[in-house]
């Protein structure tokens, strides 16, 4: 049976394109929420508790070139929904602040758009998994598609790893990916609040702080 859920903490994603420095920023806005004395969780996806990382595993793992675009999309799910039950509903049912690294966002620009996959099914499979549960706060951590591919790169050759998957794709899949996510801030600008990747860290951080303190 599923139902709305509802919920009691705080629930912020960070969005952006692979090499947008979001993962960092997260850390810095966890570090700040923890002084001002919140307890923080923080996720990632596709991952967060240990049976999401079993698929994460599956779906970026570079060997995989034949996993077929409905598969894909069915595993992000999979794992998004295992991270929401486990983890981040029981957290939010706390009181907690979740910070989660990507959310449904990422399915509707990869899969529903740089896929071809639509809207349509990207949103009806976030009613199984989440079961209503939407971000309160999303920033999009803004780079251009050719930034973002400069920089995946430089870091999977600079740390190698199998985890490619996604960054091997083509320039004009990350190019919708990019157009997909301006779209979405257009869309709702009152939830997805576009932060400039291409400033320094630590202008960035006071960025995404200031957003926060004021919605907070
Ligand atoms: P990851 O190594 O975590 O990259 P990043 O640090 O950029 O987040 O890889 C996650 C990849 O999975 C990334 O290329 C985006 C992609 N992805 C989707 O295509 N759909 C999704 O729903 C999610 C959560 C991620």
């Amino acid at each position: 049976m599923l139902f709305h859920v509802k919920q009691r903490g705080w629930f912020i994603t960070f969005e952006g394109m692979d090499g947008s420095g979001k993962t960092t920023q997260m850390h810095r806005l966890a570090a700040r929420l923890r002084n001002q004395g919140r307890t923080v969780l923080e996720t990632t996806e596709p991952g967060g508790p240990p049976i999401a990382m079993k698929i994460r595993r599956i779906l970026l793992d570079s060997a995989n070139q034949e996993l077929s675009p409905s598969a894909e999309i069915l595993l992000y799910f999979a794992s998004r929904a295992q991270n929401v039950d486990e983890w981040i509903l029981p957290a939010l049912g706390r009181g907690e602040v979740v910070l989660c690294d990507r959310f449904t966002d990422s399915s509707l620009v990869y899969q529903g758009y740089g896929r071809g996959l639509g809207a349509d099914a990207v949103e009806a499979l976030d009613r199984i998994a989440c079961r209503g549960l939407k971000p309160d706060l999303t920033l999009l951590v803004d780079v251009d598609a050719e930034a973002s591919l400069t920089r995946a790169r430089a870091r999977n050759a600079a740390e190698p790893h199998c985890e490619t998957r996604m960054d091997d794709q083509s320039i004009e899949f990350h190019r919708k990916v990019y157009d997909a996510y301006h779209a979405l801030a257009a869309r709702e600008p009152g939830r997805v609040k576009l932060v400039n990747g291409r400033a320094g860290l630590d202008a960035i951080e006071r960025e995404v702080w200031r957003i926060v303190s004021e919605v907070a």
